[in-house]
């Protein structure tokens, strides 16, 4: 699988110098999983204040981010290349998710737009080819989004997470909540570790786990329960915990 370039167009390239140049994400770039590019809006501006907002026709708060900049940046940094996905971040796109995170990673290129202000000029909206919102609050601009993205994806490219399995056991890959994990010491201010993770029995283990976590989801995120198919096996686990809560 080639590898997958995302090109981040930002009025704050040096946002991303923290988030970027750490653990898994640093990782990511350093094996050379991720092709990561940042670039500079103001860099497609060309008065002398290299100005990317403008007052709203119609008046009212705010500005917005003017079309010649974002529309020339597009055309620079797709040039030459067919298949980049445009991704504009703000607050109206589509939530974020584990199974978006899953699937955009799986694409060839992404440009990640980051707007600030009150939003972009709607004529360049149809050069966009999706609205990604990482969830229901106002950010102060896209950044944080596009970081929070880079990150998500990254877990799903090869070679990036050493333990597949652990990405593939993560919290949402199989649509719930994650189990709870010990280490040493065995007894920690007078909580044992449960007795089936010290006996080595894989299958008792593995029910453990699963019952556990439908636990959490039920505790936690009931409405993720609604969404995921259910063996016959989980709605026996699902009936024993609702039984062990009333009882
Ligand atoms: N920009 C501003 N708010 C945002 C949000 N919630 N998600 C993505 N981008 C944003």
């Amino acid at each position: 699988m080639s590898k997958l370039r995302i090109d981040i167009l930002t009025l704050f390239p040096e946002y991303f110098q923290g988030p970027f140049t750490v653990s898994i994400v640093k990782r990511a770039v350093t094996k050379k999983a991720v092709d990561l590019r940042l670039h500079q809006l103001r860099d497609w501006t060309d008065d002398k204040h290299h100005t990317t907002d403008d007052v709203p026709y119609g008046g009212g708060a705010g500005m917005v981010m003017k079309p010649e900049p974002l529309t020339k940046a597009f055309a620079a940094i797709k040039r030459g290349r067919k298949k980049v996905k445009t991704i504009f971040l703000s607050p109206q796109g589509k939530p974020f998710d584990h199974a978006m995170a899953q699937r955009l990673a799986k694409e060839k290129s992404l440009l990640l737009v980051c707007g600030h202000y009150e939003g972009l000029d709607e004529r360049v909206m149809s050069q966009i080819d999706e609205e990604v919102s990482l969830g229901d609050y106002v950010l102060t601009g896209g950044e944080p989004a596009a970081a929070v993205m880079v990150d998500a994806m990254v877990r799903f490219l090869p070679g990036v997470v050493g333990d597949r399995d652990s990405v593939e056991k993560d919290s949402f890959f199989n649509g719930l909540l994650d189990y709870p994990h010990y280490t040493r010491p065995r007894s920690y201010r007078g909580q044992d570790v449960p007795e089936v993770l010290l006996n080595g029995n894989h299958a008792h283990i593995e029910r453990w786990r699963r019952k556990e976590s439908l636990r959490n989801t039920f505790l936690k995120r009931p409405d993720l329960l609604k969404k995921v198919s259910l063996t016959e096996g989980d709605k026996k686990l699902l009936v024993e915990i609702e039984k062990e809560l009333q009882g």
